[in-house]
């Protein structure tokens, strides 16, 4: 029988990549937890409803993406397609909008499903960090989050990756353009489910990413020119706010992103190495997402970006980040009496916060030196307690620093 493969648009992390994943997630959360988001973990399915009212029924991710299953209990669910909903819902659910200090600005990390055609940096299983800020309509919250993914993007070194900026307006402003958009599309030679599309939800054709519909896009009114002045105020703001911070980014009037809760601000980071999927993150403001899932009105905004794509964007540019060694001291025994004391001094120096790792197997010092080797310890620390025609003979306890190569040996001490 032939093993089992991980399942298709699935991967494995495995180290030594799968260290460059925990460290991007904590390049990404430092700054959130540094700028007052509290940690918060969801399930990783909820109610098929919480999504197709939250991210909306006209999207792909509702329409064809999502896992769903009904459990023998009747209910009908969906692994989570992305993290907002969940959120909002998991805050409204806590109260946490009632406690008095809003916004309540909190920050994730997980897994998320969506079945999508599988390609490189497109997966059915995927990892984002995200942050959302819930119930504040303030300018300075959507630039606070769009400054601080900057900061975790660079502060991983990441540099050839833009901002895209734009405003989807909100519900006065919005179903002005909206009717306008309507009656140019009605107006395009577009295949039926495209004009179904169109009737339901105009803006999600925008985003189609068929070349022959984005020629005929050419000349589609822009949401920019109807921004209400209440929109187009907010929008100034932000946008001054982040280019105080030194933060450059790209105004984006088609920018529409593929959910449908947000209104106002809405931005992506989009990596120049990475082919056609090329949004390393992407958010948004999203004022009315409450009331659409039951709550009461909590303006917000929230970004999420996206883990794996972010490790592609790092091998794209050549960076390697720095990665502290797993463990600092690797000790090998040559010999049963010595692995009894050797493991004793382990277990001592793991109590003691120091990381370190043994030579498991019952190898010989050539392998154990291989292993040694593997371990990237910066110490790695030899004990030799051998038996030699029944004498028990200490050969002592052997730091050797080893920098470049395996038998380069930079210093050895000895303790008998
Ligand atoms: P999203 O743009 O759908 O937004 O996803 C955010 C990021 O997750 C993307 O930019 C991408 O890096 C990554 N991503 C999405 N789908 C995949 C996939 N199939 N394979 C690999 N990576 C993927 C959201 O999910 C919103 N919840 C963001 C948000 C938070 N808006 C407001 N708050």
């Amino acid at each position: 029988m032939s093993t089992f493969q991980a399942p298709k648009g699935t991967y494995d992390l495995i180290p030594p990549r799968s260290a460059t994943f925990l460290a991007v997630r904590d390049a990404i959360s430092t700054p959130l937890r540094n700028s007052g988001y509290g940690y918060i973990e969801t399930p990783g399915f909820e109610n098929v409803e919480l999504f197709s009212r939250g991210v909306g029924e006209s999207t792909d991710i509702v329409t064809k993406e999502m896992y769903t299953l009904t459990t023998k209990g009747n209910d009908h669910l969906a692994l989570r397609p992305e993290g907002t909903a969940s959120v909002l819902r998991a805050a409204l659910q806590a109260n946490l909008h009632k406690q008095g200090n809003l916004p309540v600005k909190l920050w994730y990390s997980g897994s998320y499903y969506r079945y999508e055609r599988a390609q490189a940096g497109r997966y059915r299983h995927f990892s984002q960090v995200g942050a959302e800020a819930i119930g504040a309509e303030d300018p300075a919250l959507d630039a606070e989050l769009i400054i601080l993914a900057d900061q975790a993007y660079r502060s991983l070194g990441l540099r050839n990756f833009r901002i895209l900026l734009n405003s989807l307006g909100d519900k006065e402003c919005r179903p002005v353009y909206r009717e306008a958009l309507q009656g140019f599309l009605r107006g395009l030679d577009l295949d039926e489910e495209t004009l179904r599309r169109a009737e339901i939800n105009p803006l999600r054709v925008l985003d189609d990413k068929r070349e022959s519909v984005q020629k005929q896009l050419v000349g589609a009114p822009l949401l920019g020119d109807y921004l209400c002045d209440a929109c187009k105020a907010y929008h100034e703001e932000v946008r001054a706010l982040v280019t105080a911070a030194g933060v450059e980014f790209e105004d984006d009037g088609k920018l529409v992103r593929g959910l449908d809760y947000y209104t106002r601000t809405t931005f992506e980071f989009v990596h120049g190495g990475l082919g056609s999927q090329s949004a390393v993150g992407g958010g948004g403001r999203y004022d009315g997402l409450s009331e659409m899932i039951g709550g009461p009105a909590l303006p917000s905004v929230g970004w999420a970006l996206g883990v794996d794509r972010t490790v592609l964007a790092l091998e794209a540019e050549g960076i390697e980040l720095d990665l502290p060694a797993v463990t600092s001291v690797f000790a090998v025994a040559i010999g049963e009496e010595a692995r009894r004391i050797l493991f004793g001094k382990v277990t001592e120096l793991r109590r003691e916060g120091v990381s370190a790792d043994f030579s498991f197997g019952g190898k010989g010092l050539k392998g154990a030196m291989k292993d040694a080797n593997r371990s990237g310890a910066r110490y790695r620390r030899w004990y030799w307690l051998g038996l030699n025609a029944g004498t028990l003979f200490g050969v002592g306890f052997c730091t050797w620093l080893m920098y470049q190569s395996l038998y380069e040996i930079n210093s050895l001490c000895l303790w008998c």
